[in-house]
């Protein structure tokens, strides 16, 4: 097929990108997005500022014009994210102990019940374990609650919407690390529970190279039961183009690997000002980069 979206939708996969709901009405901008694309990620627009700014008052505005969107153009929507240590709103982040506990989980309760229906994935959690050799759980006001917060969090997003697949969401896991084997280790404990969990989410953030164990961190996290999905890829550097076919194959031949979604369209919609890492330059022309995508679908 001639678009990305059509073309992983022949291998049973998904190519998203992620979208904001100022760019909607860009006509370059949505030309892209609705030719190219067929699962859409707000690229802030459901994070816990946005949807809850102040405590019990939840706003979904801005996140509903990109669902609205992407529905009435036939796309599916991945939701992102319901609990995150960045990007909550001031109330949350002074907040501590049973009082925060309490906000995460009406937080996750709403926000799931809201979209019910309407969201193929969620990260439910994003971004919780620490950078390093540690392997263990990144420190925040949401950790500082107590351990089990993430398991929580997860039971009441599938209590929430039973059809959404339930991610765990994070970067600088893209090989075999110590912070992805913590993230492994505590989904091979959530499977061995029952704790509900169904994707694991690699942000894929990349410069130049993607770590030659890709692919097999990939299947071991699928060999747990579990699918993958590159959820927020971005590539710099001059050995673009290559490494965007490498990591578009990786999840091809990972039977589990769902979908991969880019985190933008233009380089200049790009959250890595300067950095060019996306498929379409300034003026919306596909890169090599996207051709070497293409190629690989
Ligand atoms: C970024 C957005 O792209 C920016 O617009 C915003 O200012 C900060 O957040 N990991 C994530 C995403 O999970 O939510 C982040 O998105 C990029 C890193």
């Amino acid at each position: 097929a001639s678009t990305l979206g059509a073309s992983a939708a022949e291998k049973g996969r998904y190519f998203g990108a992620a979208v904001s709901a100022g760019k909607l009405g860009d006509g370059a901008y949505t030309t892209i997005l609705d030719r190219e694309f067929n699962s859409v990620t707000p690229e802030n627009e459901m994070k816990w500022s946005y949807t809850e700014p102040q405590q019990g008052s939840f706003s979904y505005g801005s996140a509903d014009r990109i669902v609205n969107h992407a529905r009435s153009q036939g796309k599916s929507v991945r939701g992102h994210t319901l609990l995150w240590h960045a990007q909550q709103p001031g109330w949350a982040q002074n907040m501590s102990g049973t009082a925060l506990r309490n906000a995460m989980n009406n937080h996750v309760t709403q926000v799931a019940t809201y979209y019910r229906g309407k969201i193929h994935s969620w990260d439910v959690v994003n971004e919780a374990f620490a950078d390093g050799s540690g392997g263990g759980r990144r420190d925040s006001n949401l950790q500082r609650t107590g351990n089990d917060w993430i398991e929580v969090a997860f039971r009441l997003a599938r209590a929430a919407d039973p059809a959404a697949k339930l991610c765990y969401n994070d970067y600088n896991t893209d090989g075999v690390n110590a912070k992805s084997t913590g993230i492994y280790t505590m989904v091979r404990d959530f499977k061995a529970r029952g704790v509900p969990i169904d994707c694991v989410g690699f942000q894929s953030h990349l410069t130049n190279s993607v770590p030659g164990d890709y692919q097999a961190n990939l299947q071991r996290f699928a060999d747990l039961g579990v699918d993958v999905q590159i959820t927020e890829l971005d590539i710099a550097g001059s050995n673009q183009a290559s490494v965007y076919g490498t990591v578009t194959r990786a999840c091809l031949a990972v039977t589990r690997c769902t979908g991969i979604t880019v985190w933008g369209i233009r380089d200049t919609d790009s959250w890595r000002t300067g950095q060019n890492p996306l498929l379409f330059d300034g003026n919306g022309n596909k890169k090599a980069a996207y051709e070497a995508v293409l190629t690989a679908l």
